[in-house]
């Protein structure tokens, strides 16, 4: 029988402007039991905590992305709509200040109120009365409302990798350690999907040129993605898969956490005060062998899976170790653009990184998985990809109008740009031109990095 989040895996085939409402009230519904899927495991205590600043309660996602709708969706296309608790305006606000000072982030753990079961019923209330404006409303009244519909949708999913990522955070900030659910049939290590030690050494080469990136009109982006533009770039390699966890404790196992010459200055001194020497959730055994929290408690660090929860500047100081780079936003978008967008994401329900090869059999098929690969691997899915590239506007970015022009714009400033999603994003949220971003030193996303590096003389 499949699960909810299986279901969500055969996307809707939607056109912009398309009014079907059968196809947006199945896709409303089945998005948003997703999220409460994911929370099915939870005590009800999980719920609550917030072990830091960054870490969102999941009673507060699960209340947040209901406020979205209500106050974006029903507040402005439903007149006679009547919000449940008008405190909500605060409590459930994020970081949209032209509404209104939201509750401060920092203290979302302190708040026993709403409960938990409140909050359910608060999503129960609104689910209704979107249900009803979608299957009642008038065809223009709809249709105005579909692209805010859609952006509530999306910002759903991009909740529910939040949610795994904070659930996660909190069972690790735990010293008991909790697991999420209990252990899956394991294979031994190294040897679970792929056969052979992934080889990072293999490059794939670009010639670059004068190329588009950027989002396609006719499909769902967001205004960051916009306008799809010509830049150029000049010919590069590429890792033909992201760094493994086996590569990068040779990365550790040379000093290079203490070896300034491999840092930014503000990574070198980040990491310093933090005190890091491996990846967020690596510990070192008495044996001397590296542990990491998986959903189903600790595991043994399998050298073949990529490396993730690791920051920016892990990953730029592993890539100046290697004498090699990050690539840029647009070099990987290159590379991308042209591959379909398969891999381990969420609806495995791996919830982990998985070795070089593995998704070909379980979500390509068979086939796939045995046949000659002359492209990158892994590109989407497992892992986000740490680039280069800080996070700014393309040439002509318009911010959406309104309140929701806070959504992304405000934030390109002292960020980095991630691309291709990680095994916590759902598979119909990512595209080639979708651009994650999150501040230098940020580990507790799903994130990992692949190398490049310019291209001598005799590759051109
Ligand atoms: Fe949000």
């Amino acid at each position: 029988m499949e699960s909810a989040l299986h279901l969500h895996r055969a996307q809707t085939p939607l056109k912009d402007g398309g009014s079907d409402r059968n196809l947006w009230i199945e896709r409303y519904r089945r998005i948003r039991s997703v999220s409460e899927k994911l929370c099915e495991p939870l005590a009800l205590e999980d719920y609550v905590v917030q072990p830091e600043s960054h870490v969102s309660p999941p009673k507060w996602h699960l209340g947040h992305t209901t406020w979205f709708f209500e106050h974006f969706l029903l507040g402005v296309h439903c007149p006679d709509y009547l919000p449940l608790n008008r405190v909500y305006d605060r409590v459930f606000n994020s970081y949209y200040e032209s509404l209104g000072a939201p509750f401060p982030r920092e203290r979302r753990g302190t708040l026993s109120r709403p409960t938990v079961e409140e909050v359910y019923s608060y999503r129960r209330e609104v689910d209704t009365a979107v249900l009803e404006f979608l299957f009642c409303s008038a065809e223009p009244v709809l249709r105005e409302a579909l692209p805010v519909l859609e952006l509530g949708l999306h910002h759903e999913q991009q909740h529910q990798e939040l949610l795994l990522s904070d659930i996660k955070y909190i069972f690790w900030a735990n010293p008991l350690r909790p697991a999420y659910r209990p252990v899956r049939n394991q294979a031994p290590l190294g040897t679970a999907h792929g056969k052979n030690t992934p080889n990072c050494e293999v490059t794939h080469f670009y010639r670059g040129g004068l190329i588009q990136v950027g989002a396609e009109r006719e499909l769902f982006s967001f205004d960051n993605e916009k306008p799809r533009h010509l830049t150029h770039v000049p010919p590069f390699v590429l890792s033909s898969l992201p760094v493994t966890n086996g590569e990068y404790m040779e990365f550790i196992e040379a000093g290079a956490y203490t070896n300034p010459l491999y840092w930014h200055s503000d990574g070198w001194k980040h990491s310093q005060g933090a005190g890091w020497t491996a990846p967020l959730y690596w510990e070192l055994d008495c044996d001397g062998s590296w542990w990491t929290l998986s959903f189903e408690g600790m595991k043994r660090i399998d050298p073949n899976e990529p490396v993730v929860h690791v920051s920016f500047f892990e990953a730029s100081a592993y890539a100046a170790w290697k004498s090699a780079r990050l690539p840029t936003e647009f070099e990987w978008e290159h590379a991308a653009s042209k591959l379909p967008a398969h891999g381990n994401f969420l609806e495995s329900e791996l919830f982990h990184p998985s070795p070089a090869g593995s998704h070909n059999g379980l979500l390509m098929g068979p086939n796939l998985a045995n046949a000659q690969i002359d492209h990158p691997q892994q590109l989407f899915g497992d892992v986000w990809e740490w680039t280069q590239s800080a996070y700014l506007p393309y040439p002509g970015f318009r911010p959406l109008p309104g309140a929701l022009g806070e959504y992304n714009g405000k934030f390109m400033c002292n960020q980095m740009v991630l691309r291709g999603g990680s095994c916590a994003t759902p598979a119909s949220h990512i595209r080639p031109s979708y651009r994650n971003f999150f501040q230098p030193e940020t580990r507790w996303q799903f994130s990992g990095f692949r190398l490049a590096d310019q291209t001598s003389k005799e590759e051109l």
